[in-house]
């Protein structure tokens, strides 16, 4: 059973649940303007990971969610440490979530965007060879040059500044080809650069009932400490579980 608490308190059925899901917080714009959401779970103690994975912060229920938060996106981006940790090979969407797609104006299966500085990631990879639609790889005019060529055979490359990435640049690529709901699925060094550069406009943080301790990071990570101020925005719960979902405060915009 899963319960909304925030706003307003309901029990949810699972039709409810997906509904829930599907809407957008009432703060977002009008589509056609760009909108940055990250998704993640972290432990009550902080961990982003588990040995190295975040699989085991969450449930059945928590990946339910993470996998419906997928359905409305435009392009799913994540960060190259993430997909050489957890893989992400082959259909990322259920037929069942691709029809739901199709019949709401979508492409059945949205496009992966990497990002990645030095593009250490091998073209054999099942997220290059088993990929529904040619994924995007967003990276540096300073890469290694035989790296962009062995890649730019699976991948679209496109650069993206030249020895620091440039978030809004990559948002600008993103929204200059129609995609304008941008979902980012991690992992920390990702969300701290969207972070620094002023482009996350919603979080959705999965509070998992767990104390790990070890060296686990936390959910964002860069070099310089970057304040930004966010407003809840919803809270659902299932068991000892929390959902949170979070918006970009009006008070602040641009670059730490
Ligand atoms: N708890 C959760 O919900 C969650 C979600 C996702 C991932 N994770 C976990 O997080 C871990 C990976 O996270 P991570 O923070 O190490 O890596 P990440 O954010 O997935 O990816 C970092 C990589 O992205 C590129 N990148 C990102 N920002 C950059 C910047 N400003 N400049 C240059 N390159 C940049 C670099 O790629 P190159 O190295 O290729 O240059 C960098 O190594 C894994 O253990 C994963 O399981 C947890």
């Amino acid at each position: 059973m899963i319960e909304r608490l925030f706003p307003s308190p309901a029990t949810l059925s699972g039709t409810e649940l997906e509904a829930e899901m599907h809407a957008a917080p009432l703060s977002r714009p009008p589509d056609g303007k760009p909108w940055v959401s990250f998704n993640f779970v972290a432990s009550i103690d902080g961990a982003a990971s588990v040995d190295g994975r975040s699989g085991e912060l969450g449930n059945a229920m928590d990946q339910r969610l993470f996998l419906l938060l997928r359905h409305t996106a435009q392009v799913l981006v994540v960060g190259a440490q993430t997909i050489r940790a957890e893989g992400y090979g082959g259909p990322l969407l259920s037929p069942e979530a691709q029809q739901w797609r199709l019949e709401h104006g979508l492409s059945a299966h949205p496009p992966l965007a990497i990002v990645s500085g030095s593009l250490d990631l091998d073209p054999g990879m099942e997220v290059f060879t088993r990929a529904p639609v040619q994924p995007l790889i967003f990276t540096l005019a300073s890469a290694p040059r035989d790296r962009r060529q062995a890649l730019s055979e699976v991948a679209e490359v496109i650069e993206i500044g030249q020895s620091q990435l440039d978030i809004g640049q990559l948002v600008h690529q993103l929204t200059g080809r129609g995609l304008n709901s941008i979902h980012c699925e991690g992992g920390p060094r990702l969300l701290g650069t969207f972070a620094e550069a002023g482009e996350v406009d919603e979080l959705s943080l999965t509070l998992s009932p767990l104390l790990v301790g070890g060296q686990a990071g936390r959910i964002a990570s860069s070099a310089g400490t970057c304040v930004r101020s966010m407003v809840l925005d919803r809270v659902l719960k299932a068991e000892s579980m929390l959902f949170l979902r979070y918006v970009r405060s009006q008070r602040q915009d641009g670059a730490c």
